[in-house]
């Protein structure tokens, strides 16, 4: 049975064979139950990110509404992938230029313990394993690495229109916890020579600093949910084919490319529209919101990386998901997690974008 509509493909078994034919037969198309259209094929998908009409937010709601006037709402409003506009491509080459003077510099992450290899215990590493190691490569000590995944973790849970209000205090609580540690490591005198880069080069683009720290606590706040699907169906991956753990660990970094290209952890993204727009003959109005299938373009051009998005706003991390991810793998096989038991036993994340396994439930 496929899984129609596209937005529970994300969670289904196998949604490959319906992503298949969505891109091939449907590249296009509205879904009134959704109120969305849906773009699937690399054209379509292209197609809508290069109009400037399409925004990564939409223009009557740049913040979630619930985050509004709280330092969870700034800290949102402050972040490359939720603007458009002049100042986004300023900020997102110094935080590309940032990544990569840092990865020159950056050694294999020191992965927090497990005390435990279970399914409990193993979600929770998953979960808290990529902001730890994004953590890491900022350069923040081993205790504020561990603050930093689970304000991450506190600021994700509000974010939600559902999330109550003990949950939205803690993500203003969490938000402005990371701001100021971030703008104080930013403004330390001993600043790693990457990041002073970064807050000379912000300096001269009229980047504040604040909206500099902000953007570092958007690095971390980007490696987590999908940084737990790349590790999870890594895993799962390791657990179907049956590999032993040194085999897994020898090759890692194959093991997660194949991932990306066939059980991908980001499944869509989505476009408002500011203005109307026409792709292929149809014209979507004013107001419309465009889901891109992203891993429905993955079936057309596996080699693509589609999970990472495409231009303008393409994710600036993706060396790093793949080297984190491989690093976590075997890391978590040294420990004796069992792929092939995981593997046996477990379900996805509710999660409307993000593929995440889930073995404990
Ligand atoms: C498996 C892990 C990851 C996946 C699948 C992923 C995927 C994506 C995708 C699809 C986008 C574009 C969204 C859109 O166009 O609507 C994006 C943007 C972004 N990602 Fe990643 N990402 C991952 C890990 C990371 C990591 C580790 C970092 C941190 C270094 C990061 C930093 C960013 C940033 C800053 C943006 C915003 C770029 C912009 O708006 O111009 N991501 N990511």
């Amino acid at each position: 049975m496929l899984p129609a509509p596209p937005l529970l493909a994300v969670t289904h078994a196998d949604p490959y064979p319906y992503y298949a034919a969505l891109a091939r037969e449907k590249p296009l198309y509205r879904d009134d139950a959704l109120d969305l259209w849906i773009a699937s094929h690399p054209d379509t998908i292209l197609a809508v990110m290069r109009a400037p009409a399409a925004r990564v937010r939409p223009p009557s709601e740049p913040v979630p509404k619930g985050l509004c006037g709280g330092p969870a709402g700034e800290l949102f409003g402050r972040f490359v992938r939720m603007n458009d506009s002049a100042v986004h491509t300023r900020l997102k080459g110094l935080l590309a230029a940032f990544i990569q003077e840092q990865g020159a510099r950056a050694c294999t992450p020191q992965w927090p313990a497990m005390p435990a290899t279970d399914a409990a215990a193993v979600d929770h590493w998953l979960t808290a394993a990529p902001v730890h190691a994004q953590a890491a490569f900022l350069g923040l000590a081993p205790a504020l690495q561990a603050d930093s995944a689970a304000q991450i973790a506190a600021f994700l849970s509000a974010l939600p229109a559902t999330a109550d209000a003990s949950q939205v205090a803690a993500g203003h609580a969490a938000a402005r916890a990371l701001q100021t540690r971030l703008e104080s490591f930013l403004l330390a005198d001993d600043v790693a020579p990457a990041l002073r880069t970064l807050r000379d080069d912000g300096a001269r683009a009229d980047i504040p600093v604040a909206v500099l720290a902000a953007n570092l606590a958007g690095l971390l706040f980007q490696s987590g949910e999908a940084g737990a699907g790349l590790l999870g169906n890594t895993l799962v991956h390791a657990g179907r084919r049956g590999l032993a753990a040194a085999e897994a660990s020898a090759d890692a970094e194959a093991i997660v490319g194949h991932v990306i290209r066939h059980d991908p952890p980001l499944h869509n993204t989505r476009r408002f529209l500011a203005d109307t727009l026409t792709v292929g003959g149809q014209r979507i109005e004013a107001g419309q919101t465009v889901l891109l299938v992203l891993a429905a373009a993955a079936s057309v051009q596996p080699d693509a990386s589609w999970t990472f998005g495409a231009l303008g706003h393409a994710c600036p991390g993706q060396g790093l998901a793949r080297h984190h991810a491989a690093s976590a793998l075997s890391h978590l096989l040294r420990a004796g997690a069992d792929p092939a038991a995981l593997a046996f036993r477990f379900r996805y994340r509710p999660l409307p974008n993000a593929r995440v396994p889930q073995f404990a439930f």
